[in-house]
């Protein structure tokens, strides 16, 4: 359940980077792909990035403007109609980008290439685009000056949920290793991973770097490709309990499941925050919440709240429509949660997930 009111409150700060950092901030949508407010989201942002062919096409079709597109590789097959809907495309490689110059050209598409900084402050490896053998980005030794004829921008994306200051610190690793060709190019992206719409983030100082760099590179645009950051915060999953059951501890099964809905929470993982809960113990009573697969680990953690748990009682998710909610999937059957708008105080039911289409996907 997304709730506009916070999704424009978001907007507007991504917006003011925009506007008081001479920056272009494009949504990235493997973090953010809830289309149905695509209208709003491109009434303050520039366009969107898309990673593969299908989010090009969103892109194209549900938010228009600017379409950027950056992944690892490119199909022979699917390249075409990426270019035909992109405006702006990042190549991860020069083999890549010499296989594709000439319909890239012939389309009129700004091309990019993607540099890998090797240095990041990002802690967890699998979420870490600046790792060593990372295959994300040229490297500066791998680097083909020779090769840049054609290449408008260069694209660097090494964060994840960070600070300004981690930025900076990247930028300062780019200049150092790219700098040279930086005023030559018509675009720089520096990637997403800015946590700029929570709270401690230092909105100040984002926009103070962008314009020592607008400063410096008078002619270089700044493009920005936050995913998470416009989604932060924006709603909640709610799901409610079907059975309470005993093994030593409570445990409340729910009619949604964790490995299928909130795939995240297994894979970073990470706790997610549920409503009018404490740590498990701290509130008089204690129940470990799972989901309703077959799998042993379909838990989102153990939990304590003022009142007994019991059938039907409501379990709200905080947080859930970034990445959460773009990774879910149809794993067990288990029902998909139907997807809603809080709007202007009123409920809008937008999907409801039917059995057809669990079928289809499978065969
Ligand atoms: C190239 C690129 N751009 C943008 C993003 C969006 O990052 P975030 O949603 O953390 O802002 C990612 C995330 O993996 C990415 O790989």
């Amino acid at each position: 359940m997304l709730d506009e009111s916070r999704l424009i409150g978001n907007l507007e700060i991504l917006s003011r980077v925009q506007k008081e950092g001479s920056a272009k901030v494009i949504c990235a949508l493997k973090g953010f792909s809830f289309w149905k407010v695509f209208p709003l989201v491109s009434e303050y942002l520039s366009g969107a990035t898309a990673s593969s062919l299908n989010e090009t096409l969103l892109a194209t079709e549900k938010m228009g403007k600017e379409v950027h597109v950056c992944a690892p590789a490119y199909r022979a097959d699917e390249i075409e109609q990426i270019l035909r809907n992109a405006t702006h495309i990042t190549f991860n490689s020069f083999s890549q980008w010499s296989l594709y110059k000439k319909e890239t050209l012939k389309k009129g598409v700004s091309a990019g290439i993607r540099i890998n900084p090797e240095f990041s402050t990002v802690d967890v490896d699998l979420y870490n685009p600046a790792d060593r053998y990372s295959r994300l980005g040229a490297t500066k030794k791998e680097f083909k000056p020779e090769l840049l004829d054609g290449i408008e921008g260069l694209h660097f994306h090494a964060l994840c949920e960070q600070n300004a200051d981690a930025l900076e610190a990247v930028l300062e690793r780019v200049e150092a290793a790219f700098g040279k060709w930086i005023p030559k190019m018509k675009w720089v992206n520096f990637g997403g991973g800015h946590h700029i719409t929570r709270a401690d983030y230092d909105v100040e100082k984002l926009i103070d770097i962008l314009n020592k760099f607008h400063k410096k590179y008078p002619s270089v645009e700044i493009i920005l490709e936050p995913g998470e950051a416009v989604g932060w915060q924006t709603g909640e999953l709610v799901s409610s309990v079907l059975d309470i059951v005993r093994n030593e501890i409570d445990i409340a099964i729910l009619d949604i499941s964790v490995s299928a809905h909130a795939p995240d929470c297994l894979e970073m993982p990470y706790r997610p925050m549920v409503m009018g809960s404490a740590e498990h113990g701290v509130k008089p009573h204690s129940y470990r919440l799972a989901g309703n697969s077959c799998l042993a680990g379909d838990i989102a953690g153990d939990y304590s709240f003022d009142t007994p748990l019991s059938t039907g009682s409501k379990i709200i998710f905080m947080d859930m429509i970034h990445y959460t909610m773009v990774k879910t999937t149809f794993f067990n059957g288990v029902k998909h949660p139907s997807i809603g708008i809080w709007r202007n105080g009123e409920f809008c039911l937008v999907r409801e997930f039917t059995y057809e289409q669990f079928r289809d996907k499978l065969s």
